[in-house]
């Protein structure tokens, strides 16, 4: 596929095998964000990558509580990646959906399904998602902006159609 053709085929990935990810993935996901540009490129973002299944479903966990729900809201998927940016930069919140936008692409690309999942911040406001974050030697400060996941889909997503209002002035 083309980088084009690969933009626009991207679609959620919502049921995963349990094959992990090759680390190379992970961080080649991890790049993709890291090289998203950022407001007066401060580059406020801090990716938390998380391929052990035991921690995977600590956040898996916590995620669900803040639904209150026990299913799973990473759908199995067996790679969680975490973006967070430090909130005292004006654009912190743009720069960490951002950041997110191009790991989902990314993931794409490698031939992986991924989506965006949210409840982020709620998150990493507990005392379980701060130790986690300690744990990876993250500051506990930072605000949780998105979780991407990834994995091999059990079954392809289809592309959505989409609509969204576009005015051309040419
Ligand atoms: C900010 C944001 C939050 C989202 N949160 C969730 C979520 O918590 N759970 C989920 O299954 N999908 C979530 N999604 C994925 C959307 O459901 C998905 O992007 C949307 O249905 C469009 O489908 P597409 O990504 O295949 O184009 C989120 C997407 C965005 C951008």
């Amino acid at each position: 596929m083309t980088p084009t053709e690969l933009l626009l085929d991207r679609a959620s990935c919502k049921s995963y095998t349990s094959e992990p990810l090759l680390p190379d993935e992970a961080r080649l996901i991890v790049q993709a964000g890291q090289a998203a540009p950022s407001g007066m490129n401060r580059q406020p973002t801090a990716f938390l990558a998380v391929l052990d299944p035991a921690i995977r479903d600590r956040l898996s966990r916590l995620n669900a509580a803040v639904l209150q729900t026990k299913t799973d809201p990473f759908y199995g998927a067996p790679a969680v990646f975490a973006v967070l940016a430090d909130p005292s930069a004006s654009t912190y919140l743009y720069d960490g959906s951002l950041a997110a936008g191009q790991m989902l692409l990314q993931a794409n690309a490698l031939g992986l399904g991924s989506c965006w999942i949210h409840r982020a911040r709620e998150v990493f406001e507990t005392e379980e998602g701060k130790s986690i974050l300690k744990q990876a030697g993250l500051p506990e400060d930072y605000e949780g902006i998105g979780f991407v996941i990834a994995g091999h889909p059990a079954t392809k997503p289809a592309v959505k159609k989409k609509t969204s209002l576009t005015g051309w002035l040419v």
